[in-house]
């Protein structure tokens, strides 16, 4: 049995994988992530993103996330869709423009309310915020808090929800993997959009983790109860566990140790649903493009070839 097949005899709902447009033209790549014993769910890695969806005010395209979301269908892998406001990848009409908290408001709904709909019936969840914290747990400044302020977060969620009542919708953030003040922060946001009486279903940790710095799987666990004590899901989104290269056996060796503690975290909280790896071959990593110096953070090396992260993982499934 693979990744997903023991995840899902474990409880969970999926153990999945990012992909993205470009990659699927690779046939052994594609044979892979379409492996359902290791992959029950994708997440599309850029293309729901507000600057592919909606580059003009007003003119949307689906061509790209379409045919992710197409690909999971044939496939009968769940889909996460990924992600509804976000400061990054962001059109520069939404991040330039001249704006009155009103207009705003506006443009947002009219984004997630499209692009909710498009999408209604094909995502297992939404990312609906994105990154919306400083790693202090005060919030971010992006334009959408600069022109709104906190009530975007719950304003965001109340027109997902409105546009699908079913699909699940999550608070997604790196750094949260652990207890400490950006944690802290995601549950202030998790209360905040409950008490305005908007749906939450869920707090995604992005887990894009370091190897020998990967916090311990008990140190993940109270951090996950927490989360659990405000009665919503918790899934691992973007898990990835990268190294200064070169890439050695002993670092090999702890990344499989790491990735074992992180996923025994989740299967030891029954809220924790699923894992998802931000792609799974270091090939097509974002990685080394974006940490110099780093990489090797995925459980297949470049040559789509096992390394010791995947029975890591299967042995904590
Ligand atoms: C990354 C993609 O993987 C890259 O291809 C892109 O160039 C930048 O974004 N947090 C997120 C993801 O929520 O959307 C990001 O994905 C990685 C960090």
């Amino acid at each position: 049995a693979g990744l997903h097949a023991a995840a899902v005899a474990k409880g969970k709902v999926y153990f999945g994988s990012a992909t993205d447009n470009g990659e699927l033209t690779d046939a052994a790549y594609l044979a892979q992530l379409s492996n359902k014993e290791d992959f029950g769910q994708i997440t599309p890695g850029n293309a729901q993103k507000w600057d592919s969806i909606e580059p003009t005010q007003g003119t949307f395209s689906y061509t790209k996330g379409d045919v992710i979301a197409d690909l999971a269908a044939k496939n009968d892998q769940k889909l996460r869709c990924h992600t509804l406001v976000w400061h990054s990848q962001l059109p520069s009409w939404v991040s330039s423009g001249t704006w009155t908290n009103e207009t705003l408001i506006a443009a947002m709904k009219n984004h997630i309310t499209n692009v909710v709909t498009h999408y209604k019936g094909k995502c297992y969840a939404w990312d609906v915020v994105n990154e919306a914290l400083n790693e202090d747990g005060t919030y971010r400044t992006n334009i959408f808090y600069q022109t709104i302020g906190e009530a975007y977060l719950p304003i965001a969620f109340a027109t997902a929800a409105a546009a699908d009542p079913d699909v699940k919708l999550y608070y997604n953030d790196y750094n949260i993997e652990s207890s400490g003040s950006k944690s802290t922060g995601a549950q202030r946001i998790i209360k905040l959009v409950q008490q305005y009486g908007a749906k939450i279903d869920g707090v995604g940790l992005q887990a894009h983790l370091i190897v020998g710095s990967t916090p311990s799987q008990s140190a993940q666990a109270t951090n996950l109860a927490a989360f659990a004590a405000l009665g919503v899901d918790i899934a691992y989104t973007e898990l990835d566990i990268r190294m200064t290269l070169p890439s050695t056996a002993a670092l090999l060796a702890q990344q499989a140790t790491d990735y074992k503690n992180t996923v025994a975290a989740c299967v030891a909280n029954t809220k924790c649903i699923g894992v998802t790896i931000w792609d799974y071959t270091d090939k097509y990593s974002w990685v080394p493009s974006v940490f110099s110096g780093q990489g090797a953070a995925l459980p297949w090396d470049e040559n789509l070839a096992k390394k010791p992260a995947y029975e890591a993982i299967l042995s904590a499934l």
